[in-house]
């Protein structure tokens, strides 16, 4: 079935609102070009399998985009996916902004002139562990606005804003019948659970938004994430880890899976998750063999949250997500390559697998074969081993396969193994953190009495976000408190204690202008309780509280309910009068810190106080350095282990917020491939940072004089912090005589397994660490000889691959100069370094 667009009233409705809201003219595409049926998406009359890719324009650096795409393509993409960044675009009402990092036509541009395609997710809501997921703050303080539901002042904004996107990339000609690369976009997101939770207002939310899509008349298919009852025409598709358990809710919409998890985002204080390439290749066969069409990796390059718009609370500023292509833009091997090959093997078996339903057959307790044919003869097949334990050998169309656990071969001609999920014949990459440079630092102790006009008093405690309005993480909340020279805690030294109940999500507290401590909520629940004893003298005291948000939450219901900051009781205990409650006495506020009012992270403003030449750690430090670029293209980072919890900038552009002082909470055992994947089952940094590298984009330096500015809330020692470069310290591979996976795409030669290294582009491979043909063992970085042995092996390597950028080499016997012990089953094994 094509797309339809029967008229109803409400669309027509909410044309002529449109028609008036917006200032451009709407075009009616003539002729779809874009349309689906059970099978595919269709393309100028094509059903096509459409490998996607997540990346999000604001998680890079413009400078950055082209090169990803490139890799993104490379890597067998036919389509690169993105959410529409809502609270970027929209940062005051009707003041939109779509420069540098925002440039979404641009973007879209680009993985147009890259001959991709684009699945343009509009939202608006988009999750993303984003701030706020994706709406703009100003929205919550919008009379009567509830979010997500039938409410008439939302609806009204998502409206504008959905139909301002629609009608920008209209007058861009980048929809597909305009000759654009937008095939496909979505509206809401992942709003079935909610539907499920609410019930009616939530139902006819979800018709409203779908008709109100649908009415933007877009020419191209519309989809609806975890939406079961997306209505016709909107397709409705998946978000998993595994997608064989989906189907769309009606027979005549394509199987497709909007986000193929790569792993998962790092919060704060919770381990680094990484997924196996081995069980992501195997989840995709898997969604392949039974039908799927469409898959899209969330995602295939994370990025950065620099500024503050990580989601939250306690989304970490990296949001690598264990993506083929790492944050910082480097392949990463082999998970990048594996999945290049899944890619390549998918492909040659097009046409079969467009053509029709596959035929299911068992060829063992958990072993099966899908078989797709097409009326030209084509046939493709899935040989799947769904054991968790054990490899099998299966027989299929009279031939013996080998099968290892939890893994699916591909026979493109329904003979030949192209590739297997489980058998990894890309190099891996081994990666390396060198410093670069190291800063000489001055510093400057912001004030906790700072007070500017945005101060005032008010009796009680505010909620921090209707203060701050998200202008800055924090808000002052300061008080005075009358001790009596007769308190009994004179004397027996045991002094009150404060106790701060806040909804989140971390707080500094001082007393008398000292810090008394520190408190901060988690990932799972961002409130916090503060309670410690406090050194106050007879008279009058300060406490001045410093409450710092940590991004905004990004998933859940009604966004208008959600509070930040100290909403009390705030109560003194051990007192002669036994507790005090401070709650309802008279409270000052300061939005923001003295060192933001006067932009101490900008060049102007930085000279507006005088910096010190020493730098005691103490907390609420500002800390400036100057520094060069260092030479070279790698991407560069700065290793913040050294410090607690703050923000740092050059030349004015916000490099995020660092929190190394979190260290991670969790189990990080051994990982194995094999079995259900969940964000818990492979994690790393486990009593370390989880998040160590800050990554500074190489765009926003200048040859000489850039300006680092740190600001540092807990008293971190800077003279820890350098500059890094991040490269690949080697390559290596692990080629067995036997590797079915391998093949050469060029000459289609599935034989000779072969190895291929390759440096990263303009590096060299300038010597051969370790090559052993015969039963080496060991991971990349720590190889060594088994008892079999060719003492060809450097050799080899050395001639063909010093010098050069990539090189291959067979790995059959004759290569390494004859069998070094025949009748054992070889393998090789080399590391290469690139410089
Ligand atoms: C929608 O956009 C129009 C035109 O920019 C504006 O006048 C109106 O206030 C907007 N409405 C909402 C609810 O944002
Ligand atoms: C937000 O602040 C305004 C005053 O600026 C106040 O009238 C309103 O009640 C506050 N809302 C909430 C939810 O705290």
């Amino acid at each position: 079935m094509g797309i339809r667009r029967p008229p109803s009233s409400v669309q027509e409705k909410i044309l002529l609102y449109l028609a008036a809201a917006t200032a451009s003219v709407l075009l009616s595409p003539a002729a779809a070009a874009v349309a689906y049926d059970n099978k595919a998406i269709i393309i100028n009359g094509q059903r096509k399998i459409l490998i996607s890719g997540s990346i999000h324009y604001p998680r890079s650096t413009p400078a950055m985009w082209p090169d990803l795409i490139q890799k993104a393509k490379d890597g067998g993409l036919d389509v690169i996916q993105t959410y529409v960044f809502w609270n970027g675009h929209e940062p005051s009402p009707g003041e939109y902004y779509f420069e540098d990092r925002y440039d979404l036509v641009r973007f879209v541009k680009l993985v147009q002139g890259a001959g991709l395609y684009v699945n343009l997710r509009i939202g608006p809501y988009i999750c993303a562990e984003w701030n706020f997921g994706g709406f703009p703050v100003w929205l919550k303080y919008v009379p009567g606005i509830q979010f997500r539901t039938d409410n008439g002042p939302f609806k009204a904004a998502m409206v504008n804003f959905t139909a301002k996107i629609v009608s920008l990339m209209k007058s861009e000609r980048l929809l597909e019948w305009q000759g654009g690369p937008i095939i496909l976009s979505q509206i809401e997101n992942e709003f079935g659970p909610l539907e499920y939770d609410q019930g009616e207002p939530a139902k006819a939310y979800a018709a409203w938004a779908a008709n109100m899509a649908v009415g933007l008349d877009t020419g191209v298919p519309w989809i609806m994430c975890k939406e079961d009852d997306a209505p016709d025409p909107i397709i409705n598709t998946w978000n998993g880890f595994y997608g064989d358990y989906f189907y769309p809710n009606k027979p005549y919409k394509p199987t497709m899976w909007t986000e193929v998890w790569t792993a998962w985002f790092t919060g704060f204080g919770d381990p680094v998750p990484h997924r196996p390439v081995e069980d992501l290749a195997f989840s995709i066969a898997k969604f392949i063999q039974k039908g799927g069409s469409y898959f899209n990796y969330y995602m295939y390059h994370g990025g950065t949250n620099f500024g503050r718009t990580a989601g939250g609370p306690f989304i970490a500023t990296s949001y690598d997500y264990d993506a083929p292509i790492d944050e910082f833009g480097l392949l990463r091997q082999p998970k990048w390559g594996h999945l290049r090959d899944l890619h390549r093997a998918i492909k040659l078996c097009e046409t079969a697998l467009v053509s029709g339903d596959p035929v299911v057959t068992l060829l063992g307790s958990s072993q099966e074969s899908h078989v797709f044919k097409s009326n030209s003869g084509d046939c493709a097949a899935f040989l799947a081993n769904y054991d968790t334990m054990s490899y099998v050998r299966v027989t299929f169309n009279e031939v013996r396969y080998g099968l290892p656990p939890w893994s699916i071969s591909i026979l493109p001609d329904c003979k030949t193994t192209v590739f297997n999920t489980a058998r990894v014949g890309d190099q891996t990459n081994l990666m390396r953190m060198g410093p670069v440079g190291h800063f000489s630092w001055q510093s400057y102790n912001d004030d906790t009495n700072f007070y500017d006009d945005k101060s005032f008093t008010t009796v009680g405690l505010l909620e921090q976000l209707n203060v701050t309005r998200d202008t800055t993480d924090y808000l002052w909340y300061r008080t005075f408190v009358i001790i009596s020279e007769d308190e009994s805690f004179f004397k027996d030294g045991e002094y009150p204690v404060l106790t701060v109940m806040s909804a989140g999500h971390s707080l500094n507290v001082f007393v008398n202008g000292q810090l008394s401590g520190n408190a901060y909520g988690g990932v799972q629940d961002p409130r916090l309780t503060y309670s410690g004893r406090v050194k106050l003298w007879a008279g009058s005291n300060t406490i001045s509280i410093l409450s710092a948000s940590v991004g905004l939450p990004n998933v859940g219901e009604h966004f208008e309910t959600w509070n930040v900051g100290v909403l009390g009781p705030v109560t003194l205990s051990g007192l002669n009068e036994g507790r005090r409650d401070l709650t309802w006495q008279q409270w000052t506020y300061q939005i923001g810190l003295k060192g933001e009012a006067l932009s101490l992270h900008t060049l102007s403003g930085s000279s507006a106080v005088e910096w010190g030449e020493a730098y005691p750690k103490q907390p609420l430090n500002w800390y400036k350095a100057f520094f060069n670029e260092p030479e070279g293209s790698d991407p560069l980072a700065l290793d913040m282990s050294s410090m607690g919890k703050g923000q740092i900038w050059i030349n004015g552009q916000s490099i995020g917020r660092y929190w190394p002082a979190y260290t991670a909470n969790g189990n990080c055992n051994w990982c194995d491939y094999r079995g259900e994947y969940d964000e818990k089952k492979c994690q790393t940094n486990c009593g370390e940072p989880s998040q160590r590298w800050y990554h500074v984009p190489r765009s926003w330096l200048n040859p000489t004089g850039n300006l680092l500015v740190v600001f540092e809330e807990w008293g971190g020692d800077p003279t820890g912090i350098s500059m890094v470069a991040k490269t690949v310290e080697s390559v290596c591979a692990y080629i067995s005589e036997w590797q079915p996976s391998l093949i050469n795409w060029r000459t289609k030669d599935y034989k000779k397994p072969k190895i291929h290294l390759v440096c990263e582009q303009g590096k060299k491979i300038a010597s051969i660490k370790f090559a052993s043909f015969g039963t080496p063992q060991g991971v990349c970085g720590s190889y060594s000889e088994g008892s079999c042995h060719a003492h060809k092996s450097y050799d080899v390597f050395e001639k063909r691959c010093v010098g050069s950028q990539s090189c291959s080499v067979s790995v059959v016997p004759d290569v390494f100069g004859g069998d070094p012990c025949s009748g054992v089953m070889k393998a090789a094994a080399v590391e290469a370094i690139c410089v």
